[in-house]
Formats: C-alpha cells, structure tokens, sequence
C-alpha cells in the first residue's frame, strides 16, 4: 500500500534528479520544506510538497509526522562491518600508551582479526553480521558499503565475498562489497608472495563471480605501496571494478596521486595530507572519505575537513565500522563528531553523510535524496527543535521511525 508523510516539520534534503554528488560549495545548503508531505509508492518517492498543497489520495496508510523532521537515511560509504570477535583488549592496550602500529606488530590488529573470521563458519559470520546490521539499519542507515580483508586467503575472503552476497540478498537496505584482499600481510606469506595472490588469484576469480562491486588496498607504509595500490588499481579497472582507497591514515605516500591517476571512485582517511594531496584532489572526481571515528577511537589526528573546503574539494562522512579502529557505525555519533570535531556545519555533514556517501558508492542514483524516483529510505525523527539537534544531542537516539524501502522497520 502507498504511504503518505504528513504535517512534516522540515522535509529535508531535496535535490534534482540529475545531481549525484555535491560540490565543497554547494555543501552548505540543505534545501527543504517546511510543513510537508511525502507520499511513497511502490517504495519509491512518488511526491512531496507542501502541506497546503496536497492532493486527495485515497487508499493510503498515513504517518503524522507533526513536529518531526524527514530526512534521507544516511549512505555509509566506508565499514568493515563483516568481522567476528572483539578487540578491546587492544583498546585498553591504547588507553595505556601502546599505538595501533605497535599493535599490530605484536601480532593483533588486522591479523587478529583474521584469525578471529577465520576459525569460525560462514553461516556463524553471516548471522553475526546481520544482526550487527540490523542494528546499524535501526540507527538510520539505509545503505552500506562493507569491505573484505579479515580473511587474507584465499578461502577466508571468499567468504567474506560469500556473506556479504548473503547480506545484500537478506536485507532490504543497499549494500555494496569492497575486495580489500589487499589489507594486511598474513603471517605465513612475503608480502609478494601474497600480493601476487591477490592480483593472480583472488581478484580474477572474485571478480569472474561478481562477487565484488569495488576494489580496495592499505596504501601505507609497512603494508602496501603507492606503487602496488597502482597495480591493484589498474588491474581492477581492466575489469571494469572502480576502486576504494585506504590512504594517507597515518603516512602520505603517494598514493592519492595513484588513485586519482587511475580514476578511483574515493580515497578514504586522509587524516595526514601535504599540498601537492591537495592540489591533485582539487583537478580529479575522486571524492574523499572523512572517518572522524576512527580518529576519535584510535586518538589519532582528525582530516582537515576545513582545508579540503577552502580547497573547494568535497567529500562524504562514514563511520568506519570495524572491531579495531572505529567500533561503532551509528552515523548519528559521525554526524556528532563531523561537526564537533571536523567543524562542519549541520548542512555539510548531512550532504556528506547522504548524497555524497551515496556517491562515494556508486548509489546516488537510487538513494542519498529526497528525490521522485529514488528509493523510500528515510528517517523520521523525534520531536526536535530544529536539524542542529541531531549533532547537538550526541548521545541520544532522534530516530522515531526508519522506512526502508517505504516500508516501516521501526
Ligand atoms: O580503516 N586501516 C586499515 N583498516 C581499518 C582498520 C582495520 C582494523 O584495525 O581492523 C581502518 O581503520
Ligand atoms: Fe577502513
């Protein structure tokens, strides 16, 4: 049956059809209306306007909106949501002065992970996962992206591949799966041995499956080069697979030249950037990837989100999700921390937790709007007072109700 939003405080986030992502400028608005509507059809977004302007619809199941805010759900572009086990033991490692490197070099980090995916089933990952996803969808995510690179073998990111394809078939949100292969070096491989596996093995034959939507590599030093993020990236693109790149985390080595040279869809993290980053940023389509989590949770350096602005370069927000950098993917506490800490405005981090998320993977067609056509994922809030609560208020839940795909999961 089609749904009808009505008496809508603030209907926001309204944007053209042909817009897919925003510029740096074009960030700080948020184009609304006040007391709106919102009909659904088909899932779809079939209409909306003002109040005073609607037409008689009948057979339609009606939410009274009145006092609350309707907005897209948020378009997280950046997770490593599929993983098993806990890693708060490195945590308090950290509180305790050991950094994340030391970590890993001791064996934990990424690699205890790995072990961690690797000593139970896919069907125990896959239930797992889901209801750590569902919980994100309950929270006002309406589309993921997740990436592999706990299994680091061949068998191990297959299934990765394998749940996420699960995932994207037993959930009503949009989900996109990232071949991070590239992630880490196991302990039994040289790193050429390994990489040469990647490129050979694992990515031909991930790909022949369509299994993957989008490659990725660590570009950082003690993990994979400027110059093997190249390889990867053009590899990748013979096969017609756009790329993803963690760079510039906590060294810049080349690699955002490499990635824009190749035409990668984002370069993600950017908390360290020189100038000569930013000056390629600014000629290239490649869209950046802030992930003020990881920075709050690692206590690491925030992206000068500012600087990319003033630079005219624009960019989305996602959450990072994973067990060691970044353990949580409630976009709302990104949205908290993307004004508190990046020094957003609301209007800028909801454009780059929406619509330039959703550009960042490819959905911004579907999704990342209030558009005629796009898919019914909204969020209705509680009753607040204007769209600065939703940072404002960091820790508590503004979600009243989630639609997906116009139907009401809570
Ligand atoms: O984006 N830096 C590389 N990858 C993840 C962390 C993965 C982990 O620690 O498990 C990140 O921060
Ligand atoms: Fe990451």
């Amino acid at each position: 049956m089609s749904k009808l939003i009505i008496n809508i405080k603030e209907l926001i986030q309204i944007r053209d059809r042909n817009i897919s992502f925003l510029s740096a400028k074009e960030m700080d608005t948020l184009p609304s209306i006040n007391n709106a509507y919102l009909l659904i059809e088909n899932g779809k977004i079939s209409e909306f306007g003002k109040m005073s302007e609607i037409s008689k619809i009948d057979n339609v199941e009606t939410i009274d909106a009145k006092n609350k805010i309707v907005l897209p759900c948020w378009c997280d572009s950046h997770t490593h949501s599929v993983y098993t086990g806990n890693r708060s033991d490195e945590y308090l490692q950290r509180i305790n002065g050991v950094s994340y490197q030391e970590i890993a070099n001791n064996g934990g980090g990424i690699l205890k992970s790995s072990r961690q995916i690797n000593s139970i089933s896919e069907d125990e990952l896959f239930f797992e996962s889901k209801n750590r996803i569902e919980k994100l969808i309950k929270y006002g995510t309406g589309s993921l992206e997740i990436k592999t690179g706990y299994g680091l073998s061949y068998d191990g990111e297959l299934k990765m591949l394998k749940v996420i394809k699960r995932l994207k078939e037993s959930l009503p949100i949009q989900i996109k799966s990232t071949f991070l292969g590239a992630h880490a070096i196991p302990k039994n491989y040289k790193k050429e041995e390994y990489f040469r596996l990647v490129l050979d093995e694992m990515l031909p034959d991930f790909a022949k499956d369509e299994l993957i939507d989008f490659v990725d590599i660590f570009c950082e030093k003690n993990y994979f080069s400027a110059e093997d993020t190249k390889i990867l990236c053009n590899k990748a693109s013979e096969l017609g697979i756009a790329s993803k790149i963690h760079v510039n985390q906590f060294n810049s080595i080349g690699g955002v030249k490499v990635a824009v040279d190749c035409g990668a869809l984002s370069v993600d993290h950017l908390e360290v950037i020189n100038k000569s980053d930013i000056n390629i940023l600014k000629q290239s389509k490649t869209i950046p990837i802030l992930l003020p989590g990881c920075s709050f949770f690692l206590g690491i350096e925030y992206a000068d989100a500012k600087k990319l602005l003033s630079n005219e370069i624009p960019f989305a927000i996602a959450s990072d999700y994973n067990p060691g950098s970044s353990p949580s993917g409630n976009m709302n506490f990104i949205l908290s921390l993307a004004c508190n800490k990046l020094k957003l405005t609301t209007e800028q981090a909801i454009n780059a937790a929406t619509i330039n998320g959703a550009y960042a993977m490819g959905l911004s067609y579907k999704t990342g709007s209030i558009t005629k056509g796009k898919i019914a994922n909204v969020v209705i809030t509680s009753e607040i007072e204007s769209i600065n609560d939703l940072p404002y208020f960091y820790g508590d839940n503004l979600v009243d109700k989630i639609l997906i795909n116009g139907e009401e999961i809570i």
